[in-house]
């Protein structure tokens, strides 16, 4: 496509990225045919370790960052018409989601562990797929969504899971500490656009800011809910830098206590707007429609 036939808002997005005229344009292109979804599915503890989807796969060696257990079906597959999927053994998601849940790859099994903001499940079932640790808090503040998270977790068989609905400040004042906690944060959901879902105003401002603002006060909460030596996993499903980076910075700046850490897997993915490491993934990567993700770690106590 033609710059000069894009909208301000969606101009206004690319230049706040530093994109590339070229890049710009792919971006813009995807936001409007709204095809670049991509399923994945991740097994469950339910499924044995030699266990294969009954569907066809991508070859998917060359993703280092792909999470163990993580599937691609080949296009035209329907992953959720099997009965191994009724039976729990696998959950479908989008690639994207994934790729966000990368930084993982360098979290060293935690004890304990608390997603946040948790359903329908996915980021849940991905670390799942990693290590099961001794006991897992899946927390969710929207009470019908919460129906559907615990529903999830139930049939596909993640052991240690406590369902609950709390809101972020009311964690903050909970005074249990947490070595790892999944910040899989609400946001102005920009992707959507690129798998054809309408998200009306998803590039305004004022739904940014609005969104920014409540990002930001989820990690100030969250913080506080994580052990010395503990890590945040902050993602999004979103472009935005205001969304993005600039939370991870203010973060940064008022919580000299917490870096942010490189992730090797992800260093394609690296975002230049900040200094410190971070990850952004745009369509044109083909790996789903994009996503960002930032890994936080707590400094030990001396
Ligand atoms: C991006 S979705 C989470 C997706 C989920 N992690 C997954 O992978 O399936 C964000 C969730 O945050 C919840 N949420 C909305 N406002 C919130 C708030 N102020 N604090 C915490 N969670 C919130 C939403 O109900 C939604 O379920």
């Amino acid at each position: 496509m033609s710059l000069s036939d894009a909208s301000k808002a969606e101009l206004r997005l690319c230049s706040r990225l530093q994109l590339s005229d070229e890049h710009a344009a792919c971006l813009i292109s995807a936001m409007r045919a709204g095809v670049s979804a991509r399923s994945a599915v991740v097994l469950s503890p339910l499924a044995a370790a030699d266990y294969k989807p009954p569907f066809a796969c991508v070859d998917t060696s060359e993703w280092s960052w792909l999470p163990p257990r993580v599937f691609v079906p080949v296009e035209g597959e329907r992953p959720t018409v099997h009965a191994d999927y009724a039976a729990g053994l696998y959950y479908s998601l989008d690639l994207s989601s994934c790729w966000e849940s990368a930084p993982l790859s360098v979290v060293p099994p935690p004890g304990s562990s608390l997603d946040l903001c948790a359903a329908p499940g996915g980021k849940s079932m991905l670390m799942a797929a990693r290590y099961l640790p001794r006991q897992h808090v899946a927390n969710e503040v929207n009470a019908q969504r919460r129906g559907i998270l615990r529903k999830n977790i139930q049939q596909c068989g993640v052991p240690n899971v406590e369902v609950t609905g709390l809101r972020p400040d009311q964690w903050a004042t909970d005074g249990r500490l947490f070595d790892l906690l999944l910040a899989d944060a609400p946001c102005s959901g920009q992707s959507l656009l690129c798998k054809g879902i309408r998200n009306p105003g998803c590039l305004g401002q004022q739904m940014v800011n609005g969104n920014a603002k409540r990002q930001k006060g989820i990690l100030l909460a969250a913080v506080q809910c994580v052990a010395p030596g503990g890590h945040i996993l902050y993602s999004t499903c979103t472009y935005d830098p205001d969304e993005n980076e600039k939370v991870m910075a203010y973060i940064l700046k008022r919580m000299p206590e917490w870096q942010a850490v490189e992730v090797p897997v992800l260093a394609d993915f690296r975002s230049a707007l900040v200094d410190f490491p971070c990850y952004r993934m745009l369509p044109h990567h083909g790996c789903g429609a994009g996503g960002f993700c930032c890994l936080l770690r707590r400094a030990t106590e001396k």
